[in-house]
């Protein structure tokens, strides 16, 4: 019997590779979109299936974490196995800007899809997508029992949706449980994330498109590993026995300046030639260093990250010189090649999966 998994946040960095990593498992998959006035489906479209196509195995379904009635309806008539509520304002800096929209979509929302599963009656495993954002001033490393000291509304946020679902895994014995994640990153991260911003600056001051880079904090450390390596945790997670809390990060961290050094030097440019200095990128309140204590992962999921730092970053470089249409130096796709699973390639194909599974899914 296939099994069917509800995704939020199906068009984000994490939802797109969780959703490639279960179509090649099997799964018959549902993402909640939102609904907008452009095209948001950039990191599914090569994915997506037709609806006039029979035994789809990829279905996606309007919807907003704001409101609790239609995701009800959606998970009462899906009857879901397993739920991935990745689905947030994600944007550290941005929920200053935003605070109260932040506690409605990043916190209430958890709210609303754990009330959505107990008003349904029906028995499902639940995902929460935390953050060691939660963790915020706790000094490092930080693991399951490190007491969180958020930083920001989206941490505080976070820490709501961890303790709402600890909650109903106690008060309902649901099958809810927390992921704990480190920062995580890739050629599909968001644009406006340091790591990204940086990478995608690289390759256009190497094509000669921009010459100035403005940046915010420099000093601050954090634990950056590969997200498609961090969706299987994810689904491990899912797949214990019983429910429990897990942190995911490499155990390796680095500042801003690192990162800098690492991807303008693997195009030989110095970054001091172009970055600037500008306010408006701080935050009101800093975590200035993120570092994970990992090894409950490691022993219990038989979780372990294997691509580092210095791999991560040539990765992203790599995709954002091909991205604007020029050669990439190449030891991004050699990278892959050699330390990642054959669900996730390059060129992020999962095609061969759905073609081999046509005729077997359950169909709408
Ligand atoms: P992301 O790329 O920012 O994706 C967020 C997703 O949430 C998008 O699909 C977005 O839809 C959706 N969303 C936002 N507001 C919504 C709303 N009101 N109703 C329904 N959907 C909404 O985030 P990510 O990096 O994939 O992260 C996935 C989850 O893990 C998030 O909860 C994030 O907070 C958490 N997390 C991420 C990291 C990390 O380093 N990446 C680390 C720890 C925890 P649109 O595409 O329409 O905007
Ligand atoms: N975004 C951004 N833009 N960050 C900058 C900049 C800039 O121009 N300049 C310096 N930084 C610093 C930030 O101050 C922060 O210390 C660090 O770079 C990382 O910022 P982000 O990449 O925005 O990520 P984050 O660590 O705040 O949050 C991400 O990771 C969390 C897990 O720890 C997000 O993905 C969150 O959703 C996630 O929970």
């Amino acid at each position: 019997m296939l099994k069917r998994a509800l995704i939020t946040g199906i068009t984000g960095q994490d939802g797109s590779y969780l959703t490639e990593l279960l179509l090649s498992k099997g799964y018959e998959i549902h993402g909640i979109i939102r609904r907008s006035s452009t095209f948001n489906t950039d990191r599914i479209d090569h994915i997506y299936e037709d609806p006039h196509i029979n035994n789809r195995r990829l279905l996606l379904h309007y919807g907003d974490l704001s409101t609790a009635e239609q995701l009800t309806n959606l998970i009462y008539n899906m009857q879901p196995d397993e739920i991935y509520h990745l689905g947030a304002q994600s944007h550290v800096r941005v929920s200053f800007d935003v605070p109260e929209f932040t506690g409605d979509i990043t916190g209430l929302g958890t709210t609303r899809i754990l009330e959505a599963v107990r008003n349904s009656g029906i028995r499902c495993r639940f995902y929460q997508a935390g953050s060691s954002e939660m963790f915020g001033s706790a000094p490092p490393p930080q693991c399951e029992l490190t007491p969180f000291h958020p930083r920001s509304p989206y941490g505080a946020a976070k820490v709501y949706g961890h303790w709402m679902t600890v909650t109903y895994r106690d008060a309902y014995g649901m099958f809810a449980a927390n992921g704990i994640l480190f920062n995580h990153e890739s050629s599909r991260r968001g644009e406006t994330f340091v790591t990204r911003k940086i990478t995608r600056a690289v390759a256009r001051i190497h094509a000669g498109r921009q010459t100035k880079l403005y940046l915010g904090n420099l000093d601050a450390r954090r634990d950056w590993g590969y997200a498609p390596e961090y969706v299987e945790g994810i689904w491990r997670i899912l797949q214990q026995d019983a429910p429990s809390d897990y942190v995911l990060g490499t155990g390796e961290a680095h500042t801003i300046r690192e990162f800098l050094e690492e991807a303008f030097g693997y195009l030989d440019l110095d970054w001091r030639e172009h970055v600037e200095f500008d306010p408006r990128y701080l935050r009101p309140a800093e975590v200035d260093f993120l570092l994970a204590d990992a090894s409950k992962a490691h022993r219990a999921l038989g979780w372990e990250p294997k691509i580092n730092f210095g791999e991560l970053v040539r990765v992203m470089v790599d995709a954002d010189v091909e991205e604007i249409g020029m050669t990439p130096k190449g030891a991004g796709r050699a990278i892959l090649e050699d330390k990642v699973g054959e669900w996730h390639q390059w060129a992020g194909s999962v095609s061969k999966y759905l073609e081999a599974a046509a005729g077997t899914a359950l169909g709408d």
